[in-house]
């Protein structure tokens, strides 16, 4: 078992890593807590004992639960079973559930404490550490939320074994990304590419760089946005709709693609582009996607994303590693383009 600290001060909190992992969740609950509310889905299929009385809620599936509906019902049911300020939300579940139950405990009684156990790879290597909650809103993704930092949080590697390959791959997109992000762990061995290390240990090392940039950047005024590699054509690719992409797909052709850029830009040489692909590939993820596709609309939605702050913003990979770039010109972004287009579907399967 490995044991991480993403460092907050007296906000500190240990995430705990490894086969079983969820068996230790009795010991990141508070010894003050009286109660825990268990937020789950039905196909979670995870029990876990807090070690205190609790109670299991269950909230709908996927990112159409993710709504300020869920939230009131929520926090509705936990005010008739009495949950009290000095109790516990625990969060039992990938993403959705952990950005959901994350914000009805921020809300509720205005902040109860919560443990996120995260069951899917997006949730340990990204969604549940860092204290972002949220839910999503007619007019966009995760645009009503909270910076709400758990108590702890358990990354039980037994329950990726029976993560669908496609769900697997949501994950790997962000495992990927960290490849390029290593340098931001200063305790970090940037020898051995993560896609070759045991389950535990690289889920582990990508919570470590995650701890060490939101320990660094908590609000994201900085180092906190360069999380976004790969997520400018990702966030693109998901709204388009035209292909049928999972998050970690498109984060993996948006990696490449971000590599293409730079190498414009004369930021990267052409042997760092191969090596963009080279290690998006060894997870298993597509580096392209394949035609048609239809540049003007994806240049829009580019035009779009939320992390744009001063003309076409990009986190883009150079001679000190990843950084903002702002003033990023239209046909640079065009030209890229066509490098991420290939001529076949994304692979299939997934590796664990
Ligand atoms: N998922 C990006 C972040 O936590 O900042």
């Amino acid at each position: 078992m490995i044991t991480l600290t993403v460092d907050l001060g007296d906000r500190s909190y240990p995430v705990v890593v490894g086969a079983g992992a969820r068996h230790r969740l009795a010991d990141l609950v508070p010894a003050d807590v009286g109660r825990a509310a268990v937020v789950t889905q039905a196909g979670i299929g995870w029990s876990v004992d807090p070690g205190v009385d609790h109670e299991v809620f269950t909230i709908g599936d996927g990112e159409g639960a993710k709504t300020l509906a869920t939230v009131e019902r929520l926090t509705g049911a936990f005010a008739e079973w009495g949950l009290t300020r000095r109790d516990l939300v625990v969060a039992v579940g990938g993403g959705v559930v952990t950005d959901v139950a994350g914000f009805a405990a921020a809300v509720y009684h205005r902040g109860v404490r919560f443990v996120s156990v995260a069951t899917s790879l997006l949730a340990q290597v990204d969604a549940a550490i860092g204290g972002k909650t949220g839910v999503n809103i007619a007019q966009g993704k995760n645009l009503v939320g909270a910076f709400w930092q758990p108590q702890g949080v358990v990354c039980d590697t037994d329950t990726l074994a029976t993560l669908p390959p496609r769900e697997w791959r949501s994950g790997a997109g962000e495992v990927a990304k960290y490849e390029f992000l290593r340098h931001l762990d200063p305790a970090g061995d940037a020898g051995v590419p993560l896609g070759e290390l045991p389950l535990g240990e690289r889920v582990a090392a990508c919570v470590r760089i995650k701890a060490a940039v939101v320990a660094a950047d908590e609000r994201e005024g900085g180092t906190r946005a360069l999380l976004n590699y790969g997520h400018t054509l990702a966030h693109a690719l998901e709204a388009a709709g035209d292909h049928d992409v999972r998050h970690g797909e498109a984060v993996a052709v948006g990696l490449v693609y971000a590599a293409e850029v730079a190498h414009r830009l004369g930021r990267i040489d052409a042997a760092r582009v191969d090596e963009h692909r080279r290690l998006v590939a060894a997870h298993d993820l597509p580096v392209a996607v394949p035609p048609p596709l239809d540049p003007d609309r994806i240049l829009t939605l580019v035009g779009r994303d939320k992390k744009a702050v001063e003309g076409l913003t990009m986190v883009l990979d150079g001679p000190r590693g990843v950084e903002l770039v702002t003033g990023i010109d239209e046909p640079v972004l065009r030209d890229a383009l066509h490098a991420v287009v290939g001529d076949g579907p994304p692979p299939q399967g997934g590796s664990r």
